[in-house]
């Protein structure tokens, strides 16, 4: 049995990594901001959780005391939470330092480091401070969730239209196969490797308008499929393909198997 503080434990894979951790019996911390009251669906049975900021450090401590490991599954998109996203990283490492952590696992997105976009940046820049840390450190580096682009297909046919970028390809994966990897990466056996990068991604690679299709069959939802240009730099980290993870895939959940199993809630 291992102890694990999950930060971000109350996101999208953060509660896939907190259920999992408990299936397989460790015991779990989850940090955040806003934890579910007590009584809440969104609040897993058997997890403690702790209120708290790792861009302040109010209440970081109390929720690594005693962790074995770290799986950092934070968000910071815009404003304030993008500038203070490395800075969070670093006072959740030193303060996991502080408490005896012995691996600190960070989920990142794959290529991060290969664009100007600045939301990108900012994940390439929380990797650097992982690189530097004295902890021992992997970090995990994912494609697109699956839910990302169903969330944008969602959004667009709300008004009429299936957005697709022009020339983009994806490999999206699960939430929770991102997950079951931040937790093999948590628990294995240490390599001697001060800091480790693996990138996983989902089982196959598919043109947008292929998906946009997709998502319209399986949810049965209107919506005319509209190919846009991306300018800037994350519409060239698109079509230069920097987004797909080459190889043997992690992921075996597909976009449509995902969307099927998901389809009531869509
Ligand atoms: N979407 C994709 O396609 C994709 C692909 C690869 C990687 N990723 C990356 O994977 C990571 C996790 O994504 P996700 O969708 O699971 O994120 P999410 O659903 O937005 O969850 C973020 C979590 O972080 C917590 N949090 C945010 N700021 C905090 C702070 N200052 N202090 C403490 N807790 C804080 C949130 O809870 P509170 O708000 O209550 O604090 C929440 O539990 C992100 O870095 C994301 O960019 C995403």
């Amino acid at each position: 049995m291992s102890r694990i503080c999950v930060a971000g434990g109350t996101g999208q894979v953060g509660r896939e990594v907190v259920g999992r951790a408990l299936d397989q019996g460790h015991a779990v911390a989850v940090l955040s901001r806003n934890p579910p009251p007590a009584g809440e669906a969104a609040k897993i049975d058997g997890a403690t959780y702790f209120r708290g900021d790792v861009t302040t450090g109010e209440g970081v401590p109390e929720a690594l005391a005693g962790a074995d490991v770290v799986i950092d599954c934070l968000e910071g998109q815009t404003g304030e939470a993008l500038k203070l996203f490395a800075t969070g990283g670093e006072l959740l490492l030193s303060a996991a330092l502080e408490a005896g952590v012995v691996r600190a696992v960070l989920l990142s997105i794959v290529n991060c480091d290969q664009t100007a976009y600045g939301f990108y940046r900012s994940k390439a820049e929380k990797e650097r401070v992982y690189s530097r840390s004295e902890l021992e450190t992997v970090t995990v580096r994912a494609t697109q969730f699956h839910s990302l682009v169903a969330r944008l297909f969602a959004a667009g046919s709300r008004v009429g239209l299936v957005p697709t970028i022009r020339g983009a390809r994806f490999q999206t994966i699960s939430p929770g196969e991102v997950a079951a990897a931040l937790l093999e990466a948590a628990l294995e056996a240490p390599t001697g490797e001060r800091h480790r990068l693996r990138t996983i991604g989902g089982p196959e690679v598919k043109d947008m308008k292929a998906m946009a299709q997709t998502w319209k069959r399986v949810t049965g939802a209107r919506g005319l499929v509209i190919g846009l240009p991306l300018p800037g730099p994350m519409g060239r980290f698109l079509r230069e393909g920097r987004n797909l993870a080459p190889g043997e895939p992690y992921g075996r959940e597909t976009f449509e198997g995902w969307l099927e199993k998901r389809r009531e809630n869509l």
